[in-house]
C-alpha cells in the first residue's frame, strides 16, 4: 500500500526549494535520524550584525517527507532572525504541508533538528549561547546520537560503536569500536569531529580506532 502524501508534499518533493550547498557557510550541521538512518545537512549564511539568516540550503539523503519538510523549514527561516528560526517546529512544517503521514513525522523532526543544530553551532562558534554550559560526557553523547552507523542504519551510540568518550581541558577523545581500515571508519570519524568541534569549549577532537 502506498503512503498517502498530500499534494503539497509531492509538489515540494518534486520541486524542492533551497537545495544545495553554501560553500562559505557561517554554520553547518549534519543530523541523522535514529529512526531510519537517513541524514540531512544544512548550511547557513548569517548577517553577524542583525543575526538574520541571509541564506539557507540543505542536502537531504532522506525520503520525500524529509525533502519536503526541509524545503518548507528553509523557506520559513529565510530572512528571519536566529531567535525566530529556533522556534520553527516540525508541527509548523507539518501544518504547511497539509499533514504528514504519522509514520513520517520523524522525517520532519530530522529536518528541524538540522536547522536547530546549525543555529546552535553558530551560537557556540560566536559565544552567543544564553548559558555557557561546560561540555561533559552527557553533552558529547547527546551530540553523537546524531551520527549514523551506516552498517546498521542507526546512530553510533545505540549501536555501541562509541566505546568511550572523554573531555579534558577542551581536548575530546572518542574511542570507536572500529578499526582504522574499516570501510566506514574515515566517514564516521569525520562526522564525529564535525559534530563535536563546534562546541564552544572544545579545542580539538581525536577519534581513536580499535585495532584489536
Ligand atoms: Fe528517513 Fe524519511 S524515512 S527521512
Amino acid at each position: 500500500m502506498s503512503i498517502p502524501y498530500t499534494k503539497k508534499i509531492l509538489q515540494y518533493f518534486l520541486h524542492p526549494k533551497n537545495v544545495g550547498e553554501i560553500e562559505d557557510a557561517d554554520a553547518t550541521a549534519t543530523e541523522g535520524s535514529p529512526s531510519c538512518g537517513d541524514q540531512v545537512k544544512l548550511f547557513l549564511k548569517i548577517d553577524p550584525e542583525t543575526l538574520t539568516i541571509k541564506d539557507v540550503k540543505f542536502l537531504s539523503y532522506g525520503c520525500a517527507s524529509n525533502i519536503a519538510t526541509a524545503s518548507i523549514i528553509t523557506e520559513l527561516a529565510m530572512g528571519k532572525t536566529l531567535e525566530y528560526a529556533k522556534n520553527i517546529t516540525w508541527e509548523s512544517a507539518n501544518k504547511e504541508l497539509g499533514g504528514l503521514p504519522p509514520v513520517k513525522v520523524h522525517c520532519a523532526i530530522l529536518a528541524v533538528d538540522a536547522l536547530k543544530s546549525a543555529i546552535e553551532n553558530y551560537e557556540h562558534a560566536h559565544g552567543l549561547m544564553k548559558e555557557k554550559i561546560p561540555t561533559d560526557d552527557r553533552i558529547l553523547m547527546k551530540r553523537l546520537r546524531g551520527v549514523i552507523n551506516p552498517v546498521a542504519g542507526k546512530d553510533v551510540v545505540s549501536t555501541k560503536l562509541v566505546a568511550s568518550v572523554q573531555i579534558k581541558d577542551g581536548h575530546v577523545k572518542i574511542e570507536v569500536a572500529l578499526a582504522s581500515d574499516h570501510q566506514f571508519y574515515n566517514n564516521i570519524s569525520s562526522e564525529i569531529i564535525e559534530r563535536l568541534e563546534p562546541l564552544w569549549d572544545v579545542e580539538d577532537v581525536e577519534v581513536i580506532p580499535n585495532e584489536n
